[in-house]
């Protein structure tokens, strides 16, 4: 019964976005605007004039409010105060000192700037995803801008996220423009200028929301995608770089921060298999002054539900808010008890070296809790506490977990000599691995 209304909402939202987009083919974009706008125009007020409605949508971004949201929301409370582990998880980092929660695109200037995370020391690279001019300015000065000063380049930065961060200035066909992501897409062999229609509305959003890093001595920034988009694929490919973002300051771990993977989580989803992109549910189709046109008020889509949700879903507002709501407190709930065994192991690592623990057994412990602090790091840099893939979010809060027992058995073994049981029985581990085996075995070859 609730499937049959999905799949009509589906059908009724392909439709409407068939119709919007003019009936063309899925592969290539069609010309619907062609407007003179000069080539490499950033300023937003040159496209206003053209494009006034969108532009009404995209001033949007500067309104605060947390309006039907309950752990997003345009304001910057500060994460460190709701969430008390991540203080004690980036001790000796930046992020210990100050860490919000995001605000609308109109602000990002401002706030890369103000945040006491940027000290005199830091690197261009953060300006990365704030400005549209950055792409320019990787085109001047080539690999030099990422390590360059980032005071020193504050004066090149005059636009915040304009429509040339995704817009081609004369046909507004979407194009991908961050050099990160155009480098990371042609090292995996996908042509950043091939992406379907269907594709760039999502990964227009991927040039910014992902999980990156700052590669080598030049610190390029680089999405860490060669081993797959999961967070375990990721840390895989960390633990092959060998890769760290500081060392903690009392547990001497070499760790990584995760970023804002909402990208890489979303991939996977319900809603990513259903077919819909970042743009589906962040930027619906929404009237303005009679025409039907793409919203640009990124923000919660808890805030308007009507256009983003029950286009599909049938349900009405409040109860599928109740549903989103569940998933969220249930991940919330999770993250802290995983977050407060991530604090503890910590704590007995550092322990266990004050104690003059075993080295061995304690680099063990470190390379353990490395581990699970990375995932658990993950779902709380992920900006939609678990909404857009609740089953790999609950997974990865699982083997966090895990790892961190496992940390924290290794550290008081330094100190008593005597291991954790282990029941290493001669058995598949996992559900899919007994599957495979019966699978297996029913496919055999009959003798
Ligand atoms: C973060 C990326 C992004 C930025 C920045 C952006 N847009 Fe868009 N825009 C999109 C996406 C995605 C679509 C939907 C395109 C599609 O489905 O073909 C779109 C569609 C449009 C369209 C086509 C008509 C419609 O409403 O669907 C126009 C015109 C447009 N945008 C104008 C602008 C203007 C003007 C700005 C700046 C004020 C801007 N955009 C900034 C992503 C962006
Ligand atoms: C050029 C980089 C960039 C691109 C492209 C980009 N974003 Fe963002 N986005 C940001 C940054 C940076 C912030 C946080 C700004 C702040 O806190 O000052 C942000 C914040 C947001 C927020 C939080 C707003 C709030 O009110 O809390 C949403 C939602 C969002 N982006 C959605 C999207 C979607 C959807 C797309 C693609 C259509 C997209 N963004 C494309 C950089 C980008
Ligand atoms: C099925 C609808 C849906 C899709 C598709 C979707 N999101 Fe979301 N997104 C949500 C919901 C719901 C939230 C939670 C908002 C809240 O807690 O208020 C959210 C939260 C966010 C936030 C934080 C917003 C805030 O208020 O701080 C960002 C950023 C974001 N999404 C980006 C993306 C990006 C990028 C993609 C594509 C890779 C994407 N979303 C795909 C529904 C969606
Ligand atoms: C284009 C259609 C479409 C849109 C738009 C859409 N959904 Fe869905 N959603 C689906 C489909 C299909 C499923 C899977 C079938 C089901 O669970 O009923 C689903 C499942 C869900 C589920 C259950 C997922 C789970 O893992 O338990 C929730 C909750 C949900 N959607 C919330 C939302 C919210 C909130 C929005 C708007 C921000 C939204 N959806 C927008 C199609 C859509």
């Amino acid at each position: 019964m609730r499937k049959g209304k999905i799949l009509i909402g589906l059908l009724a939202a392909m439709i409407i976005s068939i119709v919007a987009v003019g009936c063309s083919s899925k592969t290539s974009q069609p010309v619907a605007f062609r407007a003179e706008i000069a080539p490499g125009t950033l300023s937003v007020d040159e496209y206003a004039k053209y494009y006034p409605k969108q532009y009404d949508t995209f001033m949007k971004t500067a309104e605060m409010s947390n309006e039907g949201s309950k752990y997003g929301g345009s304001e910057e409370f500060d994460k460190l105060t709701q969430w008390p582990f991540l203080k004690e998880i980036f001790a000796g980092y930046g992020f210990a000192i100050e860490y919000n929660e995001d605000r609308g695109h109109n602000y990002t200037i401002e706030d890369v700037t103000k945040i006491k995370r940027i000290n005199e020391k830091s690197i261009a690279s953060c300006w990365t995803c704030k400005s549209a001019n950055v792409a320019g300015v990787v085109e001047e000065m080539g690999d030099a801008y990422y390590g360059a000063n980032f005071h020193d380049l504050k004066g090149k930065m005059t636009e915040g996220i304009t429509c040339a961060n995704c817009h081609d200035p004369q046909t507004m066909n979407l194009v991908i423009t961050q050099p990160p992501l155009r480098d990371t897409l042609t090292r995996l062999g996908k042509d950043p200028d091939k992406l379907t229609t269907q594709e760039l509305r999502t990964m227009v959003c991927a040039q910014c929301h992902v999980e990156y890093y700052f590669a080598g001595d030049k610190k390029i920034v680089t999405f860490p995608w060669d081993k797959g988009l999961t967070p375990t694929d990721v840390l895989e490919y960390y633990e092959e770089k060998d890769f760290s973002d500081w060392t903690h300051a009392k547990a001497g771990v070499r760790e990584i921060k995760a970023q804002h993977p909402e990208y890489e989580t979303f991939m996977g989803s319900t809603h990513a298999e259903a077919g819909l992109s970042c743009a589906d549910c962040h930027m619906p189709y929404t009237m303005n002054g009679g025409e039907k046109i793409s919203s640009h008020w990124w923000t919660s889509p808890l805030k308007h539900m009507n256009e983003s949700c029950l286009t599909c879903h049938r349900e009405g507002e409040e109860a599928l808010k109740e549903r989103v709501f569940y998933t969220q407190d249930k991940v919330a709930d999770m993250m802290a008890k995983v977050g407060n065994v991530t604090v503890e192991a910590l704590e007995a690592i550092a322990e266990a070296d004050a104690k003059g623990g075993n080295q061995d057994a304690l680099k063990e412990a470190r390379a353990l809790q490395r581990k699970g602090q990375f995932l658990v790091d993950w779902v709380g840099a992920e900006n939609s506490m678990g909404f857009h893939n609740p089953q790999l979010i609950m997974e990865t809060l699982n083997t966090s977990m895990d790892y961190a027992y496992q940390a924290i058995n290794k550290a008081t073994e330094s100190i008593t000599g005597v291991a954790a049981p282990k029941w290493d029985v001669e058995a598949p581990k996992t559900n899919t691995e007994t599957m495979k085996v019966l699978h297996d075995k029913e496919n055999a070859p009959k003798s």
